[in-house]
Formats: C-alpha cells, structure tokens, sequence
C-alpha cells in the first residue's frame, strides 16, 4: 500500500532545485559561520521595506487563511515579512516535488510505514478522523479501534468530570505524555470545568512531586501514568512513589482503593497491570510520543475541557489534516511554511527560531513545539544514513508576548546575526479588560514592525538594522477547534521540513545514549566507585556523593 515514489528523494543537496536556491539565497542577507568569526553576510540586495514597496500583492502573496470544511476561520498565517521572494518560494515548491514531499505525505495517509528506522507507520492523523469514510480499507479496522478506545476514554473523562470527590487531577509523565495534555489545559483555560485542578508532573527531580502531593489529598485524587512504553525512569520513579504516598496514606485507609485513583496510558498495558493499576486505556505504537496528545494521552485535557470539546479539539486538526491532503501545493499552508523553514534554516543559516506567543495561556507552547521540532528533526543523517552538510531542525525557544520583550528581544532587534520570529496573536479575549489587549495586541504588532522596519541613528548603538524577518499567527479565539489547528499545522510543517531533508522525523534514537549512561552511574552514585569514567566525570561524581 505504500505510496510507490514516497522514498525516492535523496539527498537534499542533490535535488536540482536546491542548487538553484543556493544561488538565490546569495541575494538574501545569511548567518554566516566561520572558525572564530559569526556574523550577517549582508551583501545582498533583498530588503523587506523595498520589497514592500514593490510588490503592492507582498500581503496577499504570502499570507493565507485557514478555514474548515464550513468555511469557518481556523487561523491566519502571514509570512510576507519573511526573507523571500516569488522566486524562492517557486523553487522551494519545485524541491518539494523534487524530493517527493508529496509522496511520503500521501503514503503517512495510506498507513505505509514511514517511521523506516522503527519499521512503523505514522498515524496521529487517525486519531482526529471523525469518521473511517474516505480511510483505506486497511485503516477501517484500525480506525474502528481506535474510535472504541476514543469513546472510552472520553466516557471515562466525562465520569470523572460528574464525580465531585475528585478535585485533583494530577498527569505523571514526561516528554509527549506530558508537554501536550500540560500545554493544551493551560491555553484553554476558559474552558477548564471550574472545581477541579489539574497537575503536571515530569521531572525525576522529588522537589516536583512533593510540590503536587502537598496541594493534594489523597481520596480527592485521581493520578494518570502517562506513557507510551511505561518503561520510562522519570515517570515509573515517580508513579511508584505516588503510588507509595497514596498506600500510606491516611494510615493506610486507602491502600485497596489503588484501582480507584490510579490510571494508565500506554501501549505496554501488561506493564500497566503490574504496577496494580486497573483501569487502562491503550494506544498504538503508530503514535508518536510527541504526536500523542490526540490520543488517550490526552485524558487529562479531556477531563478538563469535557469529551465534546475534546471532539472539537480533534476536529481543528483534522480540518488541517485534510488541507494538507488535498490543498493545492501553491495555497498548501503546512507545505509552504515547512518549505519556509528548510530556506530559513539551510540557506539563510537560521539556527533559531524565537516563538513568541501573544497570550499567557500559550505559555507552554515553545516547549511542546521544542520536543516536536527538536526531537523529530534535530538529525544530522539522511534516511539513507549518510551525513547531511545543512543545518536542520532550529533552535526553537521563546517566552510569551510581552515578557520576552523585556528579556531577550534586544538580541532580536540589534544582535549581530538574524533569528526568525513568529508570533502568534488571539483577537478575542477572555477577560473583562479590553484595554490590556489592545496594549498587547499593539505591542504583538509594534514589535513585528520594529523589527522590519528598524530605526536610523546616528549613534551606533541607538541604531535598529531593520529588515529582521518574522511570521505573524492570528487565531480569531483561542478555542479547542483552533488550538487543535494550530498544533496540526506545526505537526505537518514539521513532516514537510524532514521530507524534504530526507531525515526519519519519526525517531529519537539521540535521547538514548544519555538515559544508558544514567543507568550506569546510579549506584556509582551510592558507592563512590569512579573506575573507567573521563576524569571530569568521576571529580563532579566525587563532589555530588
Ligand atoms: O525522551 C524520549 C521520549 O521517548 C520521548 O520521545 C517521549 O515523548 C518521552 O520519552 C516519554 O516516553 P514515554 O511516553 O514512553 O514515557
């Protein structure tokens, strides 16, 4: 069933388009890197202003809106103040084709295995489809499993939605069992059951659990193990000590009452089972850990927000689901924009991306969209094994709008090399203080235009370059529909990108060395032994005992 051309790209240095771009990209100002030296090769002749001024169509060309098959607005991308041109964007389309984008797009949704170094397919998509209409007859089954196991957990969420001796919700898991769920109860706070708090623990580090465990009593409690494989150390540490905590509690009272306040998530239900947890919900492992937040992964967001706007949260993201499949190339957002990004990061020598979100409830998005594009393209080898001589997946990082400003904005607008901004603006507010939104609406605005439009100066140090790139996001309102639209289009952006690199975006094998090496300094830890280890390691080794 897969798609018959979807691994014929090689690498993306030897598509005839990427040379072409190359030479366009000298018309570009680019981060350039030498031993000793970084700075802004500004010898071009592209500038933002001018280009403005030119191009009266500059908006319309480079901006698009995103609507649902009832023609509902889901969000707004304008990445006309970006650094480039009709031309590159031309090119980039015909690397796209190039490199077969479109074909490994086409073979994710008929279910081939495209994950090529786990031998597994990729199929997030599968968990926001309403319906099986339209799947390949393979998916039907899958799809009818998945709806059983979705309709389950969203039951169950409501269950405990009606229960009101459970007041705390508390989510113990890390990476993709983590960043999602956490990030999404924050940003739709407004749609948060009132009565109920919701908990986030990741880290291995005690100080995080005894944070939690101290603002909560244990028969009030339900606590979620989220994980994909249950084998992870930071979050088997902490569901044992939880679930230690809860067996002691009140004298031990409750130590039979496990099954009760305990829940897992996982595809390794066995290992679920013997923790002595009962209640489980399952998923497959054609989900990735950071694609997972569409799964019962996301229980506590479901919990939180009730099973209907879960529903709409899946609906956001599969209306860009079928965009991404059945769009044009030329009005393709999550193409066009992935495609933005190879040119920012391969030719224009973009190794960061600030993400600079203007709503506090998007406090956590830099750091889901860390693991989502760090973890999937943060590789330096094609698919084929053989090492890439381009910069791949960015830096991602940023704070909310306007804290940032007061913080790391001034490298933005004078350091001596340039790193894309997005922001990302909501137009309706949920609060009772128009007059702080326009503040921040304006400043969302301003800072954009700041750093276009730069400002002359005599003196040097007063002075802004100007013509600093930057994407503007606009969601009408920030609801489960657009939410579950915005992490859609990142999510395909992110395959475009690795597509046309010719990386597996769907593994992580560079997380493992680190975690073995862990394993083998546990008990050196308790026993002072430092044979074999570097010197640096075995002297801070000493000093930590
Ligand atoms: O850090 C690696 C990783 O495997 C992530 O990809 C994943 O989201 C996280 O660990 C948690 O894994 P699990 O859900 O299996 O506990």
């Amino acid at each position: 069933m897969m798609h018959k051309d979807a691994f014929d790209a090689g690498l993306a240095t030897e598509a005839p388009a990427w040379e072409w771009l190359g030479k366009l990209a000298r018309c570009f100002p680019v981060n350039h890197h030498e031993p000793g030296g970084y700075c802004l090769l500004d010898t071009s002749t592209f500038d933002l202003r001018r280009a403005f001024e030119e191009d009266p169509q500059r908006v319309q060309r480079f901006s698009q809106t995103l609507t649902d098959a009832s023609e509902r607005p889901l969000l707004h991308a304008d990445f006309s103040k970006s650094h480039l041109d009709e031309r590159v964007m031309q090119a980039l389309l015909q690397l796209a084709e190039e490199q077969r984008v479109l074909a490994l797009r086409d073979a994710m949704f008929e279910g081939g295995a495209i994950n090529t170094t786990e031998q597994r397919q990729v199929m997030h998509w599968l968990l926001r489809a309403p319906t099986q209409d339209g799947l390949p007859a393979p998916l039907q089954d899958v799809w009818r499993e998945m709806d059983a196991v979705r309709s389950a957990f969203l039951a169950f969420a409501e269950t405990v939605r009606a229960n009101p001796a459970i007041t705390d919700v508390v989510n113990i898991g890390i990476g993709g069992s983590d960043l999602g769920p956490r990030m999404a109860v924050q940003a739709l706070d407004a749609f948060v059951l009132p009565g109920k708090r919701f908990h986030f623990v990741s880290n291995v580090d005690g100080h995080e659990l005894k944070a939690v465990l101290r603002q909560v009593q244990p028969r009030r409690t339900l606590f979620i193990i989220a994980s994909k494989t249950f084998t992870t150390l930071e979050t088997m540490t902490n569901a044992a000590t939880a679930l230690q905590w809860f067996r002691e509690a009140e004298g031990g009272a409750l130590a039979d009452q496990v099954q009760d306040h305990f829940v897992g998530i996982t595809t390794n239900l066995e290992a679920a089972a013997q923790l002595g947890i009962r209640t489980t919900f399952g998923f497959w492992d054609w989900v990735g850990g950071r694609y997972s937040v569409w799964s019962a992964i996301g229980l506590s967001l479901a919990i939180a927000i009730g099973a209907e706007q879960f529903r709409a949260f899946l609906e956001g993201a599969h209306a860009v689901d079928r965009h991404f499949q059945t769009a044009a190339t030329e009005q393709n957002l999550p193409l066009r924009m992935g495609l933005i990004d190879v040119w920012r990061s391969s030719f224009l020598g973009h190794a960061a991306r600030c993400m600079a979100p203007y709503h506090s409830g998007l406090q956590a998005l830099p750091a889901y969209l860390q693991q989502l594009e760090m973890e999937s393209n943060g590789k330096g080898v094609s698919r084929d094994g053989e090492h890439l001589r381009y910069l791949t997946a960015p830096t991602v990082w940023g704070e909310p709008g306007t804290n940032g400003q007061h913080a790391f904005f001034q490298l933005l607008h004078q350091g001596p090399h340039v790193l894309p901004v997005e922001f990302i603006a909501v137009k309706q507010i949920d609060h009772a203080w128009p007059l702080h939104h326009r503040l921040l609406l304006a400043n969302a605005l301003a800072q954009a235009q700041a750093l276009m439009v730069g400002r002359e100066d005599e003196d040097p140090q007063r002075c802004c370059p100007g013509n600093r790139p930057s994407t503007f996001l606009l969601l009408e309102a920030l609801t489960p529909r657009t939410l579950g639209a915005l992490l859609a289009l990142y999510e395909h952006r992110v395959f475009v990108a690795g597509a046309v690199w010719n990386i597996n975006s769907f593994d992580q094998f560079g997380v493992e060395l680190g975690k073995q090496l862990a394993e083998d300094i546990v008990p050196r830890l308790e026993s002072g032994d430092v044979r074999g280890l570097d010197p640096s390691t075995a002297d801070l080794l000493q000093r930590l005992r």
